[in-house]
C-alpha cells in the first residue's frame, strides 16, 4: 500500500521513525558499517543478526534489503517471522520453493529473512541448513533473533555473526531528542534521561514510552509525571527517598511515609521491592552493607508471599530493614 501522510501520522512511531536507510540505524560500533560495507560490494554472506530486543536487527536487515534491491524488493526478498510459522513445512514449502525458483535478475542472489528464527523447531532449523547449503549459489540467508544460543550450532557456522548490544544512553538520548523535534513536542533533559533509563537500552520501549506519554498528556509538554504515570513506574526518587529514610528514621516515621506514599502512588507493596532493589544499587553504601539488604529484600519477598494483610506486609518491610540496618549502625 502506497504511503501518504495519513497513514504515516496514524503509525506507531515505533514505525513511523523506523531506519528507511542504514544510514538512519543509530549504532555504538563497528557491526554496521561492516553490513554497510556488504552492500556497497554487493556480496554478502550468510547473517546472523543477534541481541537484544530493540536494537535496530529488523531495522537493519530490512534497510539492506532495500538498498540492495531498491524497487525489486518484492520479488528477491522473502520476509518471514518463525513466531508466526515455526514448524518444518515453513522450511520445506514456503522457504525452500522461493530459493529453488529462478532469479528475475539472474546476476544477483535472492534474500530470505528469517526473524526471530530462535522461535524456530529444532527439526525446522536443521532442514533449514540443507536448503541453505543447497541454494547458497543464489540465495543468501539472514537469520534474526534475540538468542543465538537457540539458534542450532551448525546453523550458526554457516553465518557471519554480528551482536547487536543494548544501545547506549546518550544514542538513544539524541534519538528521541530527534523524534520528539520532529512532533514539535516540548520535553526537558531530565525527562529524557528517565525516558532512556526506563528504555533499559531498548529503543524501541523508549520510542513507545515517549508516544504513550504524549497520547497521555493534554499539551506538547512532556514530563516525569506524565512519564510515570502512563508507564505505571514509581518515581525513582520517591523511591530513593524512601530508602534514606528506611536506612536512617525512626519505626513510627517510616510506617507514616510509607502509608503516604502508597496513597498517593497506589502501588501494592509487592511492587515496590524490584524499585528499592534499583535503588540499593544506586545508593553509595559499602558493599557488605549493600548485600545484607539485598538478601533482606529477597527475604521479603519470599515472606510476602505467606503475609496477606497488607498492614502485615508494610510491618515486615520496615522491621526487616530496621533489624538489618541496627547490625551496621546505620539509623
Ligand atoms: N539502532 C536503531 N536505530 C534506529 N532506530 C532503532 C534502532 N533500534 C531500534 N530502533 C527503533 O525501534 C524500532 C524497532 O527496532 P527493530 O529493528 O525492529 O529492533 P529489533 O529487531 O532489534 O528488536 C524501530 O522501528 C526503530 O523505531
Ligand atoms: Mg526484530
Amino acid at each position: 500500500m502506497a504511503e501518504n501522510a495519513s497513514t504515516v501520522s496514524l503509525l506507531p512511531w515505533t514505525e513511523k521513525y523506523r531506519p528507511k536507510t542504514l544510514n538512519d540505524v543509530v549504532r555504538d560500533d563497528s557491526a554496521i558499517d561492516i553490513i554497510q560495507k556488504f552492500a556497497k560490494d554487493g556480496e554478502l554472506p550468510h547473517l546472523l543478526l543477534h541481541g537484544p530486543p530493540g536494537t535496530g536487527k529488523t531495522s537493519t536487515i530490512l534497510a539492506l534489503a532495500k538498498e540492495l534491491y531498491g524497487d525489486n524488493f518484492t520479488s528477491m526478498v522473502l520476509t518471514l517471522n518463525s513466531s508466526d510459522a515455526r514448524g518444518i513445512h515453513i522450511v520445506r514449502d514456503e522457504i525452500q520453493s522461493f530459493a529453488s525458483t529462478s532469479r528475475p535478475f539472474a546476476n544477483f542472489f535472492k534474500l530470505v529473512i528469517l526473524d526471530e528464527c530462535d522461535s524456530m523447531t529444532k527439526d525446522a532449523q536443521f532442514a533449514l541448513r540443507r536448503i541453505m547449503e543447497k541454494y547458497t549459489y543464489h540465495t543468501r540467508f539472514c537469520l534474526v533473533c534475540n538468542y543465538s544460543s537457540k539458534v542450532i550450532s551448525a546453523l550458526q557456522s554457516r553465518c557471519t555473526k554480528f551482536r547487536f548490544a543494548p544501545i547506549r544512553r546518550d544514542t538513544m538520548r539524541r534519538k528521541l531528542q530527534l523524534i520528539a523535534s520532529s512532533e514539535c513536542l516540548s520535553i526537558t533533559e531530565e525527562s529524557l534521561e528517565t525516558i532512556v533509563r526506563l528504555g533499559e537500552g531498548d529503543l524501541r520501549k523508549a520510542v513507545n514510552i515517549l508516544q504513550s506519554a504524549h497520547l497521555s498528556s493534554d499539551t506538547r509538554t512532556i514530563n516525569d509525571d506524565v512519564i510515570f504515570a502512563t508507564t505505571g513506574n514509581m518515581d525513582w526518587r520517591k523511591v530513593d527517598g524512601l530508602l534514606h529514610i528506611l536506612l536512617s528514621d525512626s519505626l513510627k516515621n517510616i510506617f507514616n511515609y510509607l502509608t503516604n506514599l502508597r496513597a498517593e502512588q497506589n502501588f501494592a507493596l509487592v511492587d515496590i521491592l524490584a524499585p528499592l532493589c534499583d535503588s540499593l544499587f544506586r545508593t553509595h553504601l559499602p558493599h557488605d552493607v549493600r548485600t545484607c539488604f539485598l538478601r533482606a529484600l529477597a527475604d521479603v519477598e519470599y515472606s510476602l508471599s505467606f503475609t496477606s494483610t497488607e498492614k502485615s506486609q508494610m510491618l515486615l518491610l520496615i522491621s526487616t530493614f530496621v533489624q538489618k540496618r541496627n547490625i551496621f549502625t546505620l539509623g
